[in-house]
């Protein structure tokens, strides 16, 4: 199985890196592109640095547009945008594609594989809304990072792993990261 993992410069970076490393432990074949913001921002937030990511996944620069995920052509099982700002969001939701993040998520799209966007802002506009609006009609799993309560989390890693699971869960990818309700 391989998977495409795009990281931007929304906060959050603990949620891409997590999710890399959680996939690349599953034997998931990770194929990561780090915006130049996602890579300052995993840098402050996290301290890592992307020779650090770059041990669990095969990584591109994101100008990169000769590479593999840039084509319909190289299979995947689908793309996650964790986390995604509203840059990147706006940028997916118009179809440029002049970067190689935002190229492999339309041809995630046109190629009809699973997109699952995890966008991180707070409030939100009416343009975010409409941005997150044009990507779900085209089939993309709106997928807010908002960790729920009711499943008795206790540090921050429980928070983390539930979006983590809830991303899996959207990839129809088994897990246990966390109590599902009523079990
Ligand atoms: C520490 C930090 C945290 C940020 N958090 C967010 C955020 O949560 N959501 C967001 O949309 N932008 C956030 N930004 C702004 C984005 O980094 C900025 O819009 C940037 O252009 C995004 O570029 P990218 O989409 O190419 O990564 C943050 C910036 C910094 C420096």
């Amino acid at each position: 199985m391989r998977i495409v993992v795009g990281v931007t410069g929304a906060s959050g970076a603990i949620y891409g890196y997590t999710l890399i490393q959680v996939l690349a432990q599953m034997g998931i074949e990770v194929h990561a592109v780090y915006t130049e913001m996602g890579e300052k921002v995993l840098n402050h937030e996290c301290g890592v640095d992307l020779a650090e990511v770059a041990k669990y996944a095969r990584l591109y620069h994101n100008s990169d547009l000769f590479a593999p995920i840039a084509s319909g052509s190289f299979k995947t099982q689908g793309m996650v945008v964790v986390p995604c700002s509203m840059h990147t969001l706006g940028a997916m939701a118009n179809g440029t594609g002049e970067d190689l993040l935002t190229r492999a998520a339309d041809v995630t799209l046109k190629e009809g594989r699973r997109l699952v966007v995890v966008p991180r802002e707070t409030p939100v506009t009416v343009i975010h809304l409409e941005n997150m609006l044009r990507l779900s009609r085209v089939g993309a799993v709106i997928l807010p990072a908002s960790p729920a309560f009711y499943f008795g989390p206790q540090t921050l890693s429980d928070l983390v792993a539930f979006i983590i699971g809830k991303i899996l869960d959207a990839l129809a990818i088994e897990h246990n990261l966390f109590k599902r309700w009523g079990e």
